[in-house]
């Protein structure tokens, strides 16, 4: 896009320079004829508190291979939380990682691969709506689709319902933004629910 938008200012500027003496050309676009690239593919099923992270994107040239979750799991305290962080790999030379806005509390799980070759493309969410259980958790766990076939699972919450699966990112996953509501407090103030929703964005 920017680089878009560069080209589109130097042309300005060529023209710029030849309107002195000649009739302005209005540069005229070819008529597009492929769909352009999905840019962000998201679920409808998510929960809807709090704010949306900022985007985070893997280096230029590279895209997302593995995940790992951060996962408060179902135990006799009151107020689990379920799925907290995603933590996005890429598969640029430093396996550089990164997760948007984080949540606050549970453990990390074993880090899940597209097998040899493949990269992430689509995603499901699985959640517990709000309202249904009398501890809300929003999102449970995540799962995506790998560009050679099969599925990664994580190892989250097995309460609520999968949702559908997103659209495809054709080019694989490079970005993500995740919602997640803020730390509100312990028993019997707040029900916590932490990460609700997440959107990524598609590699170029
Ligand atoms: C993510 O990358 C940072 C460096 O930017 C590193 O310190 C951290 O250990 C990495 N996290 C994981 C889970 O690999
Ligand atoms: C979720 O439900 C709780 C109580 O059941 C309510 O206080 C809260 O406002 C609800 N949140 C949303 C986003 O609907």
């Amino acid at each position: 896009m920017l680089k878009l938008v560069l080209n589109f200012y130097l042309l300005s500027i060529a023209i710029g320079v030849n309107c002195q003496t000649e009739e302005t050309i209005i540069p005229t676009l070819p008529p597009s004829t492929t769909r352009s690239p999905r840019e962000v593919i998201t679920v409808t099923n998510g929960g809807t508190e709090g704010e949306w992270g900022p985007l985070e994107h893997c280096p230029s040239g590279s895209r997302v291979v593995s995940y790992q979750t951060r996962n408060e799991l179902a135990t006799p305290r009151f107020d689990d939380t379920a799925l907290n962080t995603i933590i996005l790999f890429c598969n640029d030379e430093f396996v550089t990682n990164f997760t948007s806005s984080i949540g606050f509390s549970g453990d990390y799980y074993a880090v899940q691969t597209c097998p040899f070759g493949g990269y992430m493309k689509s995603f499901q969410l699985r959640v517990s709506p709000n309202g249904t259980e009398a501890d809300n958790t929003a999102a449970n766990d995540i799962r995506f689709r790998c560009s050679n076939g099969g599925e990664i699972n994580g190892l989250g919450n097995t309460h609520g319902d999968w949702g559908q699966y997103s659209e495809e990112c054709e080019n694989g996953i490079c970005g993500m933004e995740t919602r997640v509501q803020p730390y509100d407090g312990g028993i019997g103030h707040y029900d916590n629910t932490a990460l609700n929703d997440v959107r990524f964005t598609c590699c170029k």
